[in-house]
């Protein structure tokens, strides 16, 4: 065992796979579950595209949380690992007609529904099963987050949501429909979000909405603030866990709730981006002009997130305690792009060597892909492995 890893547990697994640490996910889990219970009528849905490993779903649903889904896939998934269908959240731009069935079949909590033609149909579909379906309105809040451009949300220039001009209008053509009622409003800004000063801009828009519409009589019973809370990156021992209280606090005593008002939150990346390693091998150390490569067996197709978004993970070699060399660290797919980190730190490696790449548990497994015709990393838990 070297640091957080039971290696000696690696030996008759296939490389590349997931290693999700269940201990520190039960941990996070824990501080949610209290951070929640210290505010009045707070839900949280975990948002489900981050990872969808299902022995990481059923230990998320034990502790009580709701789901936040983007397909029929992620409804499935969600419903498969025992969230309760009032309890399941449906967004996304581009709903198929037999997703917003599914979600109409099992009695879903809401769909979070961003334009006008999505709204027709829905009161279609809905009508024709003779049902009402709850709604929310995903608003665009046209708020900046600091955050990587391809992952930011909440700009009028994203395909995000309704403008802020046309809400109010869009939830009249709600009210005249008979199979849909509307309930709440969602937002959402962007993810990797460290700055509590932008939560408080997403707030400030809230508090705006909520007066303007109390002005117009417009009742709204949910708000929903999406996710975005970031991780640490840089320090995956260190800070294991978000700062949920910060996070939770900043938000809570910003929004002005009106009378029986409930908050929603969809953090995806902050409860389980900590928890999972990408664990895979080293097949060749080779010499270059300048440098020297560690070539994994893990590519860009197990782990896509530094060649589409240039993200830092952290690099340990956990077979070697020899003294540190730097090397480039790449993967074996037919791309210049896949590169893991380049002048990484490591202790001094040669073949067979087992390397985690850390804070790989959101956006990893699930975002895998079979380019090169390369097989589906496999995931595992703590508890898999016992
Ligand atoms: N709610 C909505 C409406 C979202 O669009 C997202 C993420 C979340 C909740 C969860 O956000 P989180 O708490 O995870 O930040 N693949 C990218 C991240 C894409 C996030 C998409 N939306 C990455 O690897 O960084």
């Amino acid at each position: 065992m070297k640091g957080v890893f039971p290696v000696g547990k690696f030996a008759d697994l296939q490389t590349p796979f997931y290693y999700y640490d269940t201990r520190i996910l039960r941990q996070t889990l824990e501080v949610i579950r209290q951070e929640t219970n210290k505010m009045e009528r707070a839900v949280v849905h975990y948002a489900i595209k981050a990872n969808a490993n299902p022995q990481v779903l059923r230990t998320i649903r034990e502790y009580g949380l709701g789901a936040d889904c983007v397909s029929g896939g992620e409804i499935k998934a969600a419903l498969q690992a025992g969230f309760s269908p009032d309890k399941i959240v449906f967004a996304g731009v581009g709903k198929a007609d037999w997703e917003i069935n599914l979600g109409l079949e099992h009695g879903i909590f809401c769909f979070n529904v961003e334009s006008i033609p999505e709204l027709e149909i829905i009161n279609e579909l809905a009508a024709a099963k003779g049902v009402v379906a709850n709604v929310e309105f995903r608003v665009n809040p046209d708020v900046k987050a600091h955050t990587h451009a391809n992952i930011t949300t909440g700009l009028a220039e994203n395909k995000f949501g309704i403008a802020l001009s046309d809400i109010e209008k869009v939830i009249a053509l709600a009210q005249q429909m008979e199979h849909v009622k509307f309930i709440g409003l969602h937002f959402h800004i962007g993810s990797q979000i460290l700055n509590m000063n932008d939560f408080a801009a997403l707030c400030n828009r809230v508090n705006e909405l909520l007066e303007q519409f109390e002005k117009h009589h417009i009742k709204v019973e949910n708000i929903n603030v999406g996710g975005g809370l970031g991780v640490d990156y840089q320090h995956p021992n260190r800070q294991a866990i978000p700062d949920f209280q910060d996070y939770f606090k900043t938000i809570n005593s910003l929004i002005r709730r009106r009378e029986g008002q409930v908050l929603h939150f969809e953090p995806g990346r902050s409860v389980v981006a900590q928890c999972g390693s990408l664990i895979s091998k080293v097949l060749y150390v080779k010499q270059g002009t300048n440098k020297q490569f560690a070539i994994l067996d893990a590519g860009m197709t197990d782990l896509i997130r530094p060649a589409l978004y240039q993200a830092y993970h952290k690099i340990e070699n956990i077979s070697s305690e020899l003294p540190m060399e730097t090397y480039d660290v790449v993967g074996p797919i037919c791309e210049s792009s896949d590169v893991f980190g380049k002048a990484v730190d490591l202790n001094q490696t040669k073949r067979g060597d087992y390397i985690a790449i850390r804070s790989a548990g959101a956006y990893g497994e699930i975002m895998a892909s079979q380019y090169n015709c390369r097989a589906l990393p496999k995931g595992y838990t703590t508890e898999d492995l016992l």
